[in-house]
């Protein structure tokens, strides 16, 4: 079975590793892409092809991990040439993984969500999965996958994983406030301590790594925080989410992308009072 990656960021090259080393044949294509991704796309020993047209043509699943923005435009693109199952895993709401979906002509199609982080859980991630391939896509649990399928409908996988992610975002966005404010007034460590109290034992390293998180990926963050609010713009004011999506996209401007994952939170706070004292 070939399976192909749209896309080579963190959820592409963590998920190929994992099927490479079960064995699988696992292809992308890197042509135009930034260096970060040519260089992640160089570590590991995977087929390239020389077009997305190719890829797309070749592959049994075709898995789409793009970004949020870019899931619609890459489905459009590709939809014609798509020859096997295309699954769309991006983080979008349900409207528009229909439409990215709608645009996959042979309409092999399913909607998936992966809940948790990549990076810690590796291709043992969970990943949900819902609509009329989504059978065949959890065939991948065979090279040691971790799909669960959850429903027939295209969007059902998509609704789960964004209304957890207003959760687990909101959340986030709060702790970065806090822990800043903290900082800048020397009681950082303290103020983790008395969190930790109330909220249990693992806290503080799940804190320190959302805060490292929120800064290195706070593009997508802010990304996916807008399809949270067009979802929950639906049944109410997403008061909170446009607040979440406002903090990332500020996060964002001050950092402006991080090329290495730091090992301490400090960095990051430093990062932003540096840019602050030159503005
Ligand atoms: N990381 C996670 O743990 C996680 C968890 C849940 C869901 N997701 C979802 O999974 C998707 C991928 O996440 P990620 O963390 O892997 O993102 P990422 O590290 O930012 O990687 C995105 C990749 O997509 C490429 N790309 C962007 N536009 C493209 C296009 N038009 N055609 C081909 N490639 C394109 C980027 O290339 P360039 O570098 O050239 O821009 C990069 O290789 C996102 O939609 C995200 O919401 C991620």
């Amino acid at each position: 079975m070939k399976i192909g990656f749209l896309g080579f960021g963190e959820v592409s090259s963590t998920l190929s590793a994992g099927l490479l080393s079960k064995g699988a044949d696992v292809s992308t294509c890197v042509e135009g892409r930034s260096l970060k991704t040519k260089g992640l796309a160089k570590e590991i020993e995977l087929n390239l092809c020389k077009s997305n047209r190719e890829l797309a043509e070749s592959s049994d699943i075709l898995i789409s991990a793009v970004t949020p923005f870019q899931a619609v435009e890459v489905a459009k693109e590709i939809g014609k040439y798509s020859k096997g199952i295309y699954i769309d895993i991006n983080n979008i709401s349900p409207s528009r993984a229909k439409e990215a979906l709608s645009y996959i002509e042979n309409g092999k199609t399913a909607d998936a969500s992966i809940i948790g982080s990549v990076r810690k859980n590796g291709l043992n991630v969970n990943i949900l999965v819902s609509g009329p391939y989504a059978k065949q896509f959890a065939e991948l649990n065979q090279y040691g996958m971790n799909i669960n399928i959850i429903g027939n409908e295209i969007g059902q996988a998509s609704a789960i994983k964004l209304l957890r992610s207003s959760f687990t975002k909101g959340i986030s966005a709060l702790l970065f406030e806090t822990l800043y404010s903290a900082y800048k007034m020397g009681i950082d460590g303290e103020v983790l301590k008395y969190i930790a109290e109330t909220e249990g034992e693992g806290f503080r390293e799940s804190a320190v790594s959302r805060i490292i998180s929120s800064a290195v990926h706070s593009k997508r963050k802010a990304e996916e925080m807008e399809e949270v609010m067009e979802l929950i713009s639906k049944s109410s004011d997403a008061k909170m989410s446009r607040a979440t999506s406002e903090f990332f996209k500020q996060l964002y401007n001050e950092i402006n992308g991080i090329e290495k994952r730091p090992e301490n939170y400090k960095e990051i706070f430093e990062l932003i009072n540096k840019k602050n004292r030159k503005n």
